[in-house]
């Protein structure tokens, strides 16, 4: 190593082995893929809870998004390194099997690093951790089962599936608006879904955005939104009861596709040539009317002289529809006959601001869709607020002595890993994290109430329950199962190796 100056005077440390020191084996790997895990955890623990922050996110060409999912955040970072791009993946299964918490699935996981980290440093062995760790978050699994609770809701009763989706809409941007917005994902949710098989296609469901406006104009609309004009401005703008055809070939004469010539020299020959084609396109009209359809939908388009010609034949035209469009149409219509659900599509409007809200908004909606949806999977709730995380920690910590030696140590840091959502929650919400989880861990113990949480919006009370701020406990699960299931994975691996390291 040496101290260099450079031009202005500035120190900097020459490493002459460098290049020598890029592979790590053993404690020393360990250590180092524990540390890059913590750091991205790190950038997310400032987002979770109602009171989290948003980042801003630069793509290279320069696209601006602002975001509060964590699985956005992450998605869109360049993370280069092996064990980060690990808990990126750790945040995608999250949202990829239940949509939201996938802040908390990280969060969580970088505390159990953390912890892990310490025991390391007490010469407690990796897969010592991984089993202590492995047991531990069975115990918390099955304890969330043991303080859930279910609720009925039904088509006339979705109260409390909107209040669900509202505990994951208040930590977004958009939570000024969380009640309007909840509700339509519940009705859109309700409207597509198949209560006695206990199923939900989110495809069904389509969120579309439009510049302007505002948040509250937001609508649910029971049908089909296809964002375009007729062909021609004078066709009528509206057709009750429309037999509908839908052309996915190209509505017009084909044309060659290999290089072919045509020489047309005379006047009578380009007449013959104008007349054939438009025969053509007349019989193509005629076909559609013989069916009886009045709206044509097309995939392709047809150039203006077929547009003149279709308004002259009145037949309303709709050109260049996405295929995407084409299939809810189809299903919606009852086209589409092998579709398990009834024609029920039910596309939504997002009317709001700029682009990067309309976005957020959309991925917003996509969270409370899905935390409606697996609540009609499994109607089993838990209480949120980090209050069934503390639940978990007192339950795990009690049931740390049943364990041989060394496990015991993992375990209950697994019963302090546990604790840091609720210290996140406090910190992020302006409280002091130690003094108001105590508080809370001990008014949980004294009254053997688990529903007891962090008060992150001032409300005066702790109780959970009385804000209504409820999760799903499947949701809860997996983000417990997830993150120790990464956790195991990153502390069994004592070599990184490149390519050129062999
Ligand atoms: N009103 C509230 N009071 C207290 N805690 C709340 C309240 N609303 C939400 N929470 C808690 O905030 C946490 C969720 O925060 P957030 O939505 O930011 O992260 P996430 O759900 O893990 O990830 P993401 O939504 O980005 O997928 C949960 O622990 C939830 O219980
Ligand atoms: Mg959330």
């Amino acid at each position: 190593m040496a101290l260099a100056f450079d031009e202005y005077g500035r120190p900097f440390i020459i490493l002459k082995e460098q290049d020598q020191k890029t592979r790590l084996r053993g404690i020393d790997a360990q250590k180092a893929n524990i540390s890059a895990g913590k750091a991205v955890a790190r950038i997310l623990r400032t987002s979770l809870g109602p009171k989290g922050m948003d980042k801003i996110l630069q793509s290279p060409d320069g696209d601006v998004t602002i975001t509060n999912d964590g699985a956005t955040i992450l998605e869109q970072m360049d993370v280069d390194n092996q064990i980060a791009k690990l808990m990126v993946e750790l945040s995608r299964s999250q949202d990829y099997e239940i949509g939201d918490g996938t802040t908390g699935v990280v969060v969580m996981a970088g505390a159990l690093l953390e912890q892990a980290e310490r025991l390391l440093e007490r010469g407690i062995h990796p897969i010592r951790i991984a089993e202590g760790y492995e047991m531990a978050s069975r115990i918390a699994v099955e304890h969330l089962e043991h303080i859930s609770q279910k609720f009925d809701f039904g088509a006339s009763n979705i109260e409390p599936l909107v209040q669900t989706c509202m505990t994951t809409l208040s930590s977004k941007i958009v939570n000024r608006c969380k009640h309007h917005l909840a509700e339509i994902s519940v009705k859109a949710v309700l409207s597509v879904a198949d209560l006695e098989r206990k199923d939900v296609n989110l495809d069904m469901i389509k969120v579309e955005g439009k510049v302007g406006g505002k948040l509250e104009d937001t609508e649910l609309i029971y049908g089909i939104t296809v964002d375009k004009d007729m062909s021609h401005p004078q066709m009528p703008k509206q057709i009750e009861d429309a037999k509908i055809a839908i052309l996915t070939c190209p509505f017009e004469p084909p044309k060659p596709k290999t290089k072919h010539k045509v020489d047309i020299d005379t006047v009578e020959k380009f007449q013959t040539l104008r007349l054939q084609e438009q025969k053509y396109f007349d019989d193509m009209v005629q076909k559609c009317k013989d069916v009886g359809a009045t709206l044509v939908i097309c995939q392709w388009g047809f150039d203006d002289e077929a547009n003149h010609l279709l308004m002259h034949r009145n037949l309303p035209a709709v050109r260049w529809v996405g295929g995407v469009e084409l299939e809810l149409i189809a299903i919606a219509t009852g086209l589409w006959k092998d579709c398990t659900k009834v024609p029920g599509v039910d596309p939504r409007k997002v009317g709001k601001g700029n682009k990067m809200m309309i976005e957020e908004t959309k991925r917003s909606i996509h969270d409370a869709l899905c935390v409606a949806r697996n609540l009609i999977r499994n109607n089993s709730i838990v209480y949120g607020g980090g209050s069934a995380e503390i639940s978990c920690s007192i339950a795990v910590e009690a049931a740390a002595d049943k364990y041989p030696v060394v496990e015991q140590y993992a375990v209950r840091a697994f019963a302090d890993a546990l604790d840091s959502v609720p210290m996140a929650l406090a910190e992020n919400s302006g409280l002091q994290p130690i003094e108001t989880l105590s508080a809370v861990k001990s008014q949980q113990i004294k009254e053997n109430n688990p529903h007891y949480g962090i008060d992150c919006n001032d409300v005066g009370t702790n109780d959970m329950r009385e804000q209504d701020v409820f999760e799903t406990l499947i949701g809860k699960q997996q983000q417990i199962l997830l993150a120790t299931q990464v956790v195991k994975m990153i502390l069994k691996i004592d070599d990184v190796i490149s390519p050129s390291d062999y």
